[in-house]
């Protein structure tokens, strides 16, 4: 009996250091070398975990079929949900995508950037029609990231990259969360630190009749529409028509029930702050209650002390996963303002919420 404890324990023990070997095994530091080494495995229709200044990539060559195929498999992605294709210049983009005259401004103001255009697709792009699930239109973006953009360049074609996380789970800000969520699915991960934008870029449709964001985020439907001197609305699939594909899908989840709005803690959640939560109680349910301040560090995190949205978005990807722990009841959060990039900020938190 004892020796089977000790033989289960050991296995349990290398089954542990192997995952750490393979993990560490995939994950490079970015230097021209890995970098270039990370464009063959593109050219040969593999996946790389690549970083953006919004959240990590899982990327391939968006005119290989079958690599493209990969990353739906990989993320446990509906096949209905189409991919962004990122570039290095507009000269790349123009080879796939077609860009009137409002994503020529568009792209002046806001490329390299966190901004994702939805545009009529060319029709000889020569593009995998996985990469947009065999609709007419594509998202483009050129991402505003060093090592992305020498990866595109070295691998030499646009490349197909959702975020770096199983369909459904959270986005991925860090190298060892793309190694966690994705696995051995992915071949090399260019580790680059953490993403300093932390949400996914905001999608806008040029597409249709009038612009509208499909997918808030860092840059807001303001900034676009001062930059195109027009009103731009948000259609964010909210009255029932759903523009695109993602909207339809419960996103960014963690494992435990996420409560918003909250404004004191029931025994056993954890606490997502923004701002003091100097004033933040634990209900008293028998355990005697308390304030939130005095919980264990385990248990609470806080987006920005200082009520900074920027600062908060940053860290709304990574501090979700760190309180993502079955022994907590669920995470509780605070209210964010609707301003800004707090839209982006409520609109993940509304879908993290979703059961
Ligand atoms: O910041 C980002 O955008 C990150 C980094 C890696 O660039 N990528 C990312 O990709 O967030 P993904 O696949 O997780 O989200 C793409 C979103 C989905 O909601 C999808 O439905 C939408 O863009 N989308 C893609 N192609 C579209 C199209 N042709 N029309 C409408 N929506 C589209
Ligand atoms: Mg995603």
């Amino acid at each position: 009996m004892l020796l089977v404890c000790v033989t289960s324990k050991k296995k349990g023990l290398l089954f542990g250091v192997s995952r750490a070997l393979l993990f560490l095994m995939s994950i490079k530091v970015t230097t021209l070398q890995s970098i270039q080494e990370a464009a063959e495995i593109i050219k040969n229709g593999g996946l790389v975990g690549m970083p953006t200044e919004t959240v990590y990539g899982l990327a391939a060559d968006a005119y290989n079929g079958k690599a493209v195929a990969k990353i739906f498999e990989a993320k446990g992605r509906p096949a209905f949900n189409p991919l962004i294709v990122h570039c290095h210049n507009i000269e790349q983009v123009e080879t796939i995508a077609q860009m009137g005259k409002e994503a020529r401004s568009l792209a002046e103001y806001f490329w390299p950037g966190p901004l994702t255009m939805v545009l009529p697709r060319r029709e000889e792009s020569g593009l995998s029609d996985l990469v947009s699930a065999g609709l007419p239109t594509l998202a483009v973006r050129i991402p505003s990231h060093k090592t992305a953009l020498t990866l595109i360049k070295a691998a030499g074609v646009p490349l197909a990259a959702p975020s770096a996380n199983k369909s459904g789970s959270l986005s991925t800000t860090t190298p060892a969360h793309v190694a966690e969520s994705l696995g051995r699915a992915v071949d090399v991960i260019l580790a680059d630190g953490a993403c300093k934008v932390g949400l996914e870029s905001t999608v806008i449709d040029l597409s249709g009749d009038a612009p509208a964001v499909l997918r808030p985020g860092g840059i807001t439907a303001e900034e676009i529409s001062a930059a195109l001197g027009q009103p731009v609305s948000y259609d964010l699939g909210e009255s029932g028509e759903i523009k695109s594909p993602g909207q339809l899908l419960k996103h960014y989840a963690p494992g435990i029930p996420v409560r918003l709005h909250a404004v004191d803690l029931e025994e056993g959640e954890a606490l997502l702050g923004f701002g003091s939560i100097k004033f933040m109680g634990v209900k008293d349910t028998g355990r005697g209650g308390g304030a939130a301040k005095d919980l264990p560090e385990g248990m609470v995190r806080n987006l920005s002390e200082s009520s900074d949205l920027y600062e908060a978005a940053s860290n709304l990807f990574a501090m979700m996963r760190a309180l993502d722990k079955p022994e907590h009841k669920g995470i509780a959060v605070m209210a964010i303002p609707g301003e800004g990039v707090g839209v982006a900020i409520n609109d993940r938190l509304k879908r993290a919420a979703q059961s």
